[in-house]
């Protein structure tokens, strides 16, 4: 099994840094977890039990200090916060699905959008925090299912109750940046940035969640059905979980060398060529594994989806250098790998993918792989 040791990564600022993760039981946040605890980090994770079963989290078996918790809980939260001594907070933890939002609103505002304030309040009230990276989704714009990708600079909306309560987290944030940790005031009232990270539709190894297109064609075939995809010709910008975690540690990295004119929304999306339809995902999956099968629908949708949505990103190449290492084919080809080499061989391939990720980074010149 490779490693990450010595390889000077994001300028070596998670090298034994006390790092606090929320949501690292999740799909995104046992990557990261992942990533950070190669990097040598003293990752501290706060998050409900995982969400799904398989998951993860528990077959990464990583040695972290894990808090089952909920995030509603300001109290809890704030204590393990301190106790964690963390400088830098990645917060994930989230009810993440358009689907269960409409069936659960409340639990999906409460903890999307008050989870999120007792995170920043948490942060505002533990003084060992410098930097918070807030993750929001693609979804937080007032979609207008325009052809062109939405900027940061755009308005924040949401149709659905998950999407509206991202929009509701990203104004709060923008809230608490003016109100507590006001870049005027910075090192001089305050010592913390704050930032918040728009990515969407990011697939991966590791994902069973309820009404997911990956995890949905993953468990069909497992079980040899036929998926029923729900709307074939829809738009997304799907990425590889670690171009957009990469996105994050990039960003992470920023804010904890004190740079303001980072603290502010980043859109981390793919290029204009990998946006693609729903279809075309489940084609190319087909192509990695010929046992998968599937159809189109022939009604109609009962809840509303957005039909296109894409990121301009920008901002993220021009400002922090970032760039995307993994294209469309690529991202099909390392996810359908990792389930199949799990349900046939037993093996979870998590830490071999991020070590030959990194390489390909390497090879590439990523930003966060160069001596800076
Ligand atoms: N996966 C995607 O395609 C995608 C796209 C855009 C944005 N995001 C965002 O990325 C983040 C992670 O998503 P994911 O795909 O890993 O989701 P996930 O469902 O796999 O993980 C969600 C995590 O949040 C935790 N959680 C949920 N409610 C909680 C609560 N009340 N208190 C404490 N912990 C709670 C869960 O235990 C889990 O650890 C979320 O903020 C999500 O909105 C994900």
């Amino acid at each position: 099994m490779g490693s990450l040791v010595n390889m000077n990564l994001f300028g070596n600022i998670y090298e034994d840094k006390k790092v606090f993760i929320t949501g690292h039981t999740g799909f995104k946040g046992s990557w990261l977890s992942l990533w950070l605890n190669q990097l040598n980090a003293k990752v501290t994770g706060y998050s409900l039990e995982p969400p799904t079963d398989p998951n993860h989290h528990e077959l990464l078996n990583l040695n972290i200090d894990s808090n089952i918790n909920d995030i509603r809980d300001l109290s809890s939260l704030t204590k393990a916060l301190k106790k964690s001594r963390a400088e830098i907070v990645f917060h994930l933890a989230a009810q993440p699905l358009v689907k269960e939002s409409y069936a659960n609103p409340i639990f999906t505002y409460e903890t999307n959008v008050i989870g999120t304030l007792n995170v920043l309040e948490a942060c505002k009230n533990v003084p060992s925090v410098k930097a918070i990276v807030i993750i929001t989704t693609d979804k937080c714009y007032e979609n207008v299912e325009k052809e062109e990708g939405y900027k940061e600079s755009d308005r924040l909306g949401g149709y659905d109750p998950y999407s509206s309560s991202k929009a509701c987290a990203e104004i709060l944030v923008s809230s608490y940046r003016s109100s507590y940790f006001n870049l005027n005031e910075f090192k001089k009232e305050h010592s913390t940035l704050v930032a918040t990270a728009r990515a969407g539709n990011i697939i991966g190894g590791g994902d069973w969640a309820k009404d997911r297109l990956i995890p949905d064609v993953i468990k069909s075939t497992i079980n040899r059905q036929t998926t029923h995809i729900r709307n074939p010709y829809y738009v997304r910008p799907w990425q590889y979980v670690l171009d957009p975690l990469s996105g994050y540690l990039l960003l992470g990295w920023k804010l904890m060398e004190g740079k303001k004119e980072f603290a502010c929304a980043w859109n981390f999306g793919p290029e204009e060529q990998d946006f693609k339809t729903v279809e075309q995902v489940v084609k190319n999956a087909q192509e990695h594994w010929s046992d998968i099968q599937y159809e189109t629908p022939k009604t109609n949708i009962k809840f509303h989806e957005t039909k296109i949505l894409k990121l301009d990103c920008t901002k993220a190449k021009n400002n922090l250098k970032w760039q995307n290492i993994t294209n469309f084919k690529e991202t099909l080809g390392n996810t359908i790998r990792w389930y199949k080499n799990y349900y046939n061989s037993n093996q979870v391939e998590s830490q071999n993918g991020l070590v030959s990720y990194v390489n390909i980074a390497i090879r590439r010149k990523a930003i966060w792989t160069l001596n800076n």
